[in-house]
């Protein structure tokens, strides 16, 4: 049967290859991102979001049966905050009463390694209440600290923790829909490769996400693992971070962690 999902970030990169890999075999994909897609919308801004939901619920007839936060940032400013962060919870909230029309709905997003780092505590907690001004707030004093490299990794942490307390509310475990994460390693997209322009820049990423096993992925691997996770396969994984990292958060957080 065919499958009505929304990408967003379905422009480049891993969105780009996971709505590829979704209409290969036969769904019918809404991607969402800032041009070249069926959907353009700034997810950095609340009305850009709402914009989205708007348009998508438009053109799917108000039912969808997975939604796919893809669309990200990793530039050190505020604004990887309110894309990384908001962009994600705020689609998929907003998109959710559309999936508890579907017989078979799922969603999924993309965290990442380096959202098991801790930093910019008041940043993640601003985003865990919900208040994006507060956490914008606390963003630009991060960033005017000459802190703001923590910023992308805050905004992936608070993701995850998001992720493992709404996950398993009413509104979407007992709502029939798993919701779930794929957390990537280095990923060879155009995101990447602007941090990895000089032989010393490509040391520092590969020293600070160590993988093991296959190295660097291209971006179809982590396409396959969201295209799993918000399948009809899927029945009961929800709330869980799933590194496609080769091996990275088993190095970096070592033998204990369970
Ligand atoms: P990319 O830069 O190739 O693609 C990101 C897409 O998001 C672009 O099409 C961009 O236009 C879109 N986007 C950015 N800001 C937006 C906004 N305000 N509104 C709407 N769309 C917006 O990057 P890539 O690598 O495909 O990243 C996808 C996701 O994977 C991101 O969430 C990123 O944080 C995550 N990730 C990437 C890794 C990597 O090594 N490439 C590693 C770990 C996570």
């Amino acid at each position: 049967m065919t499958r009505r999902t929304a990408v967003s970030g379905a422009a480049s990169g891993i969105g780009k290859a996971l709505v590829q890999l979704l209409r290969a075999q036969g769904d019918d994909v809404v991607g969402i991102d800032l041009k070249d897609a069926e959907v353009c919308a700034d997810l950095g801004t609340r009305q850009g979001r709402q914009d989205a939901v708007r348009a998508v619920l438009e053109r799917t007839g108000g039912t969808l049966d997975a939604v796919i936060a893809c669309a990200g940032i990793s530039a050190r400013v505020p604004a990887a905050v309110a894309v990384n962060f908001f962009g994600v919870t705020e689609l998929l909230q907003g998109l959710r009463p559309a999936l508890a029309r579907a017989d078979a709905p799922r969603a999924a997003f993309v965290g990442s390694i380096v959202g098991t780092r801790s930093g910019a505590p008041d940043v993640v907690d601003a985003c865990l209440a919900g208040d994006e001004t507060a956490a914008l707030r606390a963003a630009a004093a991060v960033a005017a600290a000459g802190e703001g490299g923590t910023l992308y990794p805050a905004s992936k942490a608070a993701l995850a923790r998001w992720l493992r307390r709404t996950s398993v509310t009413d509104e979407w475990a007992a709502a029939g829909i798993p919701l779930n994460a794929v957390g990537p390693g280095v990923v060879l997209t155009p995101m990447h490769a602007a941090h990895a322009v000089t032989e010393e820049q490509r040391r520092i990423v590969d020293r600070a996400v160590p993988m093991p096993l296959g190295g660097h992925a291209g971006p179809e691997v982590i396409a396959r693992a969201l295209r799993w996770l918000t399948s009809v396969e899927n029945t009961h994984v929800t709330g869980q971070v799933l590194y496609v990292d080769g091996g990275a958060e088993a190095v970096l957080r070592g033998p204990d962690k369970i």
